[in-house]
């Protein structure tokens, strides 16, 4: 960790799963969090934090793709760092191509304007393991539009270094599970989990090798990536542990005898095996998670939200 820690970092897609537990982890390192997203109040936090501790984090309805809501952002609370989340996933870019490049695009290049104006020397934001597909019949990858849009951020993250050394520590994560990881592509792993604790049937419509990356894990990574200026714009893979699909349903059973939970499909066709250690060289431990942890930690935090009710258990059948 740096000693060298901002007071009030903004936090975008607050409601988001990583932006909940940017939040969480936010205060546990003494930080002051201010929380933005296009959601008029956070219900994902929720799940992570009491309503008193949530009533004291600053919550902003702003749309990131609204230039001058964001400069509004950023001209109302001093801000020191920034860790930039908010965007639309694979399946809402596929169903609206346009609002995909508005929020992932637009919404981005808004963020770096108002981090660059405002001097702010402390800036993380989140690509994806998508990046790795193109629309290329050589590449084993699928491309997307949701990656082709985390591209354009990649790069824009470059040139504003190379133009104005606006720094940026620039994340792709791969598969994220956790309490709060309920939209997107890969977030059937959690739903597994969240169904075995429900007492629900579960079929993992993916099978094979995946990378698992637990969400306090990769929500630590984006804090500590705007602890400091690491000068330069600096792009890493953050792909968590590569687990074959059984080994984690096995983790899963074991907690949760007779749990009734598979997999079936093809595997995922984006990479499970990417290292790690080029974004731990330069940003130290950010708190590696075994899979058997994660799964027993998110287990714990089901059962008790599930018991009061605070869980849409729709979500298995989407
Ligand atoms: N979860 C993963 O496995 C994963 C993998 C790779 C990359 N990522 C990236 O990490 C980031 C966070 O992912 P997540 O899992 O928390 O996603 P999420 O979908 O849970 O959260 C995204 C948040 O962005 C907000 N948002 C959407 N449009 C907005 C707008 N116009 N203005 C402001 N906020 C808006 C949403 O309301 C939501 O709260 C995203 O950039 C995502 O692309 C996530």
């Amino acid at each position: 960790m740096s000693g060298d820690e901002p007071t009030t970092v903004l936090i975008t897609g607050a409601n988001g799963c990583i932006g909940s537990w940017a939040l969480k982890c936010a205060l546990e390192r003494g930080w002051r969090p201010i929380a933005s997203d296009i959601a008029a109040e956070p219900t994902r936090p929720h799940l992570l934090l009491d309503q008193a501790t949530l009533a004291g984090i600053p919550w902003i309805q702003a749309d990131i793709a609204d230039t001058d809501a964001v400069n509004q952002v950023f001209s109302e609370h001093a801000i020191d760092a920034v860790v930039h989340l908010g965007a639309l996933q694979v399946p809402f870019c596929k169903a609206d191509p346009v609002a995909g490049a508005r929020v992932n695009v637009v919404g981005t290049a808004n963020i770096m304007e108002a981090v660059r104006a405002n001097g702010i020397q402390r800036f993380s934001f989140a690509s994806s393991v998508a990046i790795q597909g193109t629309a290329d019949a050589k590449n084993p990858y699928l491309g997307t539009l949701y990656g082709a849009y985390k591209s354009a951020n990649e790069e824009m993250g470059r040139v504003y270094w190379q133009d104005w050394q606006v720094p940026s520590i620039v994340l792709r994560p791969g598969l994220v599970y956790g309490v709060a990881r309920d939209q997107g592509m890969t977030s059937a792993t959690t739903k597994a989990i969240l169904a075995a604790v429900a007492g629900r049937p579960y079929t993992v419509p993916f099978s094979g090798a995946i990378g698992l990356l637990y969400t306090r894990e990769v929500a630590n990574a984006f804090l500590e990536g705007a602890a400091r200026n690491y000068r330069g714009c600096h792009v890493f893979d953050i792909n968590g542990i590569n687990t074959p699909m059984e080994t984690f349903l096995d983790l899963i059973r074991a907690e949760v005898p007779g749990a009734d939970i598979s997999a079936a499909g093809d595997p995922l066709p984006f990479p499970a095996e990417l290292s790690d250690e080029p974004v731990r060289a330069l940003l130290g431990d950010y708190g590696l998670t075994s899979v058997a942890d994660g799964v027993s930690e998110t287990i714990a935090q089901f059962r008790p939200l599930l018991d009061r009710d605070l869980i849409d258990l729709s979500q298995l059948d989407r």
